[in-house]
Order: C-alpha cells, then sequence, then structure tokens
C-alpha cells in the first residue's frame, strides 16, 4: 500500500505518532527538537547517548519505547556522522535506514525529525523533498513475482509525515505533495523496470500506457502498430523489431495540463523490453539485466504518472518506441542498409547498437508535435557506464539553456545528470562508404559518437539525451530498478511551469 506523506509544523512533544525519528551527530549531540525531546522525557535521550550506545556514527540506530513526557510511542535515533561533513548521500541514508528500521516493527506511522538538520544550502522544502525520496525508495520492494512463501511481509507504515518549522510549513507541505509524486511515477518506473522480458513486451507497455490514460482524464494514449510505422517509413525501428515475434509498438501519451496550443515538452523513452544484441549477439554473462533495457520508456510512464497526479499546468508528449532485439533469420545483419523515417541511410555494423535505430524514427516522428524541447531518455550505451558509472546519468544538449535546467533539475532532486561533449569533431566516426551514417562510431567515446547519432535527427528542435545506462538500475546483491531519472524529469517540467507562472505574474504586475 503506498505511504501518505505530509509535512507539519506540530509541537514535538504532543504530536502523536508510532515513531518519531531523531538525528543524532558525532559526537552525541542532538538538534533542537532532539534537545526539547530530550528535555521533555527528563533526560532519557542524552541518558542513552552517554550510556554509549549511540555515538551517532552514519548507520547507527537504536529503537527507544515509551519514553516518558512525549506523545510519540518509539523514538528511533539516527546517527548522521559528523555534522560538517553531513551530505545529501549522508542525509538520504539516514532517511532510509530509518525508514527500514520502522519498517521492521509495527509502526503504522511516523515522524521524521531531520528536515531541521543543517545540509549545504538546502531549505526545507528541498530537504523534506529528498526526505519523501529516500524513505518511499527504502520500503520498495518487488515481490509480485514471487509465491506466496518467498515473500516478506509488507511494512505496516502508511503515514509519513515530516515536521518542519512554522515558517516553512507550507512551502514544505507543497514540496512534499510533489515528492509523493514523483515517488508514486518513480515506483511505476521500477515496477516496469523489474518486471522480466516475458512479461513485459511492447504489448504489456501498451497496455500499460492505455491503463494510464484510463486512469487520469489528463492523459490520452495512441498506440501505432507495425503497420502504421511501415506507412511513416519508420525502416530504422522495424528493422530492429524484424528478428523478434513480438510486434514493435510506438507508444505515444500526450497530457494536456497546460494551455491549449502551449508547445509541450517531449519526452522519448527507449523501450527495448529485451535486448539480446541481435546477430551481434551479447555475451551471456548479466544477459538477463537486458530487461532493463526500457528503463528510459519507464521513466517517460513514471513522469507522466507524476505530472498528471499534481495536475501540473504543463504540455507533455510521451513517445516511446518499443521492440525487444533477438537473433533470428530475419534479423538485422552487421553490414544491412535501412532507410530510417528522415530518409538517411543507415549502415548496421552492430546490431547491439539498436537503441538509436529505434530511437531516430521516434524522433523524427516527434517533429509533428512542433515541441518547445525534446529530451529523450535512454540506455544507450555501455560506453556511458565507463564513464560515469552509477552515479551520474550522461547528459548531452544541442541548447545550453535546456542542459542547464536538466542538470540544475538533477541536483535539486540529488537525481544528477552530468554533461558530456557533442562536438561535431566526433561526427566523422560515423562515416562509411556504403550509406549516410554507420550505426556505431568505433571503440572511442562510444557514448559521444551515440549522442551524436541521434545529432543527426534532432535538428529542427531544442533536444538534450540522457544516458541512463549506469543510473536506471543496480547490479549486484541489490539488483533492482531505481526509478532514474523520473525525479530530475519530473522536477524539470515543473520548473518549467513555475518560471512561466512567476513571468506572468510579473507581466500582470507591470
Ligand atoms: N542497451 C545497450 C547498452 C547497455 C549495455 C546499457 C550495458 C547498460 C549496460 C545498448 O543497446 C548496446 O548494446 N550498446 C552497445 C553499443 C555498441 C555496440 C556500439 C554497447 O554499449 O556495447
Ligand atoms: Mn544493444
Ligand atoms: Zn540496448
Amino acid at each position: 500500500m503506498p505511504i501518505t506523506y505530509s509535512a507539519s509544523a506540530a509541537d514535538p512533544i504532543t504530536l502523536r505518532s508510532d515513531c518519531g525519528v531523531v538525528a543524532v551527530f558525532e559526537k552525541r549531540t542532538l538538534t533542537p527538537t532532539g534537545k526539547a525531546l530530550d528535555k521533555a522525557s527528563g533526560g532519557a535521550l542524552s541518558a542513552v547517548l552517554k550510556r554509549g550506545d549511540m555515538e551517532g556514527r552514519t548507520g547507527q540506530s537504536v529503537m527507544l519505547h515509551d519514553v516518558p513526557g512525549i506523545t510519540c510511542r518509539r523514538l528511533l535515533l539516527v546517527g548522521c556522522g559528523k555534522p560538517e561533513k553531513f551530505s545529501d548521500a549522508g542525509y538520504r541514508q539516514a532517511c532510509a535506514a530509518a525508514a527500514r528500521a520502522i519498517g521492521e516493527t509495527g509502526s503504522r506511522s511516523a515522524v521524521l525529525f531531520l528536515v531541521e538538520a543543517k545540509l549545504g544550502d538546502r531549505d526545507a522544502a528541498s530537504k523534506a523533498h529528498l526526505a519523501v525520496q529516500a524513505v518511499d525508495a527504502a520500503l520498495y520492494r518487488f515481490d509480485q513475482l514471487k509465491s506466496g512463501k518467498g515473500r516478506r511481509p509488507a511494512s505496516r507504515l502508511n503515514q509519513v509525515v515530516m515536521h518542519v518549522a512554522d515558517r516553512s510549513a507550507q512551502a514544505a507541505g507543497a514540496a512534499v505533495r510533489e515528492a509523493a509524486a514523483i515517488a508514486a511515477g518513480a515506483r511505476l518506473a521500477m515496477d516496469l523496470g523489474n518486471l522480466p522480458g516475458n512479461v513485459c513486451t511492447p504489448s504489456y507497455l501498451a497496455r500499460q500506457a492505455q491503463a494510464l490514460g484510463r486512469e487520469h482524464k489528463a492523459i490520452r494514449t495512441r498506440v501505432l502498430n507495425e503497420a502504421d510505422m511501415k506507412k511513416l517509413g519508420m525502416g530504422a525501428l522495424l528493422s530492429v523489431s524484424r528478428g523478434s515475434r513480438e510486434p514493435a509498438k510506438l507508444i505515444v501519451m500526450e497530457y494536456r495540463g497546460g494551455a491549449r496550443g502551449e508547445a509541450p515538452v517531449a519526452l522519448v523513452g527507449k523501450g527495448l523490453t529485451f535486448d539480446a544484441g541481435g546477430i551481434s549477439l551479447k555475451p551471456a554473462a548479466a544477459m538477463d539485466e537486458m530487461k532493463y533495457d526500457m528503463c528510459g520508456a519507464a521513466s517517460v510512464f513514471g513522469t507522466l504518472k507524476a505530472l498528471a497526479e499534481l495536475g501540473a499546468g504543463v504540455n507533455v508528449v510521451g513517445v516511446v518506441p518499443s521492440s525487444e532485439n533477438l537473433p533470428d533469420g530475419a534479423a538485422n545483419k552487421p553490414g544491412d542498409i535501412v532507410t530510417s523515417m528522415s530518409g538517411q541511410t543507415i549502415e548496421v555494423l552492430n546490431t547491439d547498437a539498436e537503441g538509436r535505430l529505434i530511437l531516430c524514427d521516434a524522433l523524427t516522428y516527434t517533429e509533428r508535435f512542433k515541441p518547445a524541447a525534446v529530451i529523450d531518455i535512454a540506455t544507450l550505451t555501455g560506453a556511458c557506464v565507463v564513464a560515469l558509472g552509477a552515479h551520474a546519468t550522461g547528459l548531452f544538449a544541442n541548447d545550453q539553456p535546456l542542459a542547464d535546467a536538466l542538470l540544475a533539475a538533477g541536483r535539486r532532486t540529488d537525481d544528477r545528470a552530468w554533461q558530456l561533449p557533442l562536438w561535431d569533431d566526433y561526427q566523422q566516426q560515423l562515416d562509411t562508404n556504403f550509406a549516410d551514417m554507420a550505426n556505431v562510431g568505433g571503440r572511442e567515446a562510444g557514448a559521444v559518437t551515440a549522442a551524436c547519432f541521434l545529432a543527426r535527427y534532432t535538428g529542427k528542435f531544442k533536444w538534450a539525451h540522457l544516458d541512463i545506462a549506469g543510473t536506471a538500475w543496480k547490479t549486484g546483491k541489490d539488483k533492482g530498478a531505481t526509478g532514474r531519472p523520473v525525479p530530475l524529469l519530473t522536477e524539470y517540467v515543473l520548473e518549467r511551469s513555475r518560471g512561466r507562472g512567476a513571468r506572468k505574474r510579473a507581466r500582470a504586475r507591470s
């Protein structure tokens, strides 16, 4: 069951909750609310600290029951490390540790007294936002495909309050509402990402898009089938799908929250529901993770859901090309030349560079919406994982203000991106004797040449490309989708509408 989040400035001493969460910094120091609770309880907290059970190191936590003098049934002390070293990551870790510890108890409600901790130059609203994201992500699990026995009992926590000072209650309330919608969008993205390739096919994604359209009046979904795409001349996209028994889909979701006729932001998400590489077959190790090759698409679904839940006053169109990439007698062969919807021809030197083949036609298709900006999101290259690892999404853009706005949105939501060059110097790596371009650019700068390929289809609009190959899911024992970059994308779109509202108000005043 999803958790309800809110902000409150009520008195911590009389606040009723199953569990209150108090920060402890090294060494053994409490925040103002911690001190107030300590005083009200006749020193119960400082007694625990003195006993030596809680130094305040990151990752430490102690649960106290029936603390006298206060109305929270439990108090959880969470270690936050050295105050001067407290970072976004440390703050999120503390929130996540608290959520997991509370999840192990019978608590249904919790109040976090963590927002008051100093965290760089973040204000209370921004900290409340991060806390919602961290708590929600910590309690997420994907066990819908485990049979009863394998499932851990879900936590009973269903109400989480972010405690804030009186003066920031209003801003924090708005931030919590946004963060809760973003969390719901991220959960949808994670669910879609974690589903296996035999469940989450292009047709499945198309049905989910239809369902999203039924759930939200403001979203209209249309699905183009292979015959439609053939009529449009999408030879690149269809060439990828030819090697698969699952028919490709081009999913279009239009969210109309803004003025009629206002140019939309277009989000174009790579929807490879399984990428085996095709005839250029991938090695067997970790190939299961190529079920996550539709996480770009999933982030489009999640962002639209978040915007619709908020009733955001913007127009956004989501375009999702979806296909499998498998080896087969009808599949693309290295050296095949295909013609894209734009008319440009492509020599498919490596059938595993399939993402750009489906995206280029989707990008050309997107021209018809006369978009104000286009952002594509794709698990596009292993090279991006080598360059940036799991922490930053790779960002490329043909418009610097757009790049700056996306980078800023990523910083605000701690869903960060890092810009890489899109210089023409790299374009020659795509030269070939036999077609307008090759679909691969050699060993060097693989993430850049992939972006350069897409740039050849985005000349007609402001465009940014997010390579999420390293950030969309975690590998190893915590394997699972992350829901990124739903926070970045949603925040970017919301900020656009905020800016517009402010400009409109300024015009009205003058
Ligand atoms: N979906 C992969 C990219 C990928 C690989 C993401 C590993 C995350 C982890 C993409 O379709 C692909 O196979 N790209 C190739 C491109 C190469 C053939 C130029 C790659 O990165 O190896
Ligand atoms: Mn591939
Ligand atoms: Zn792929």
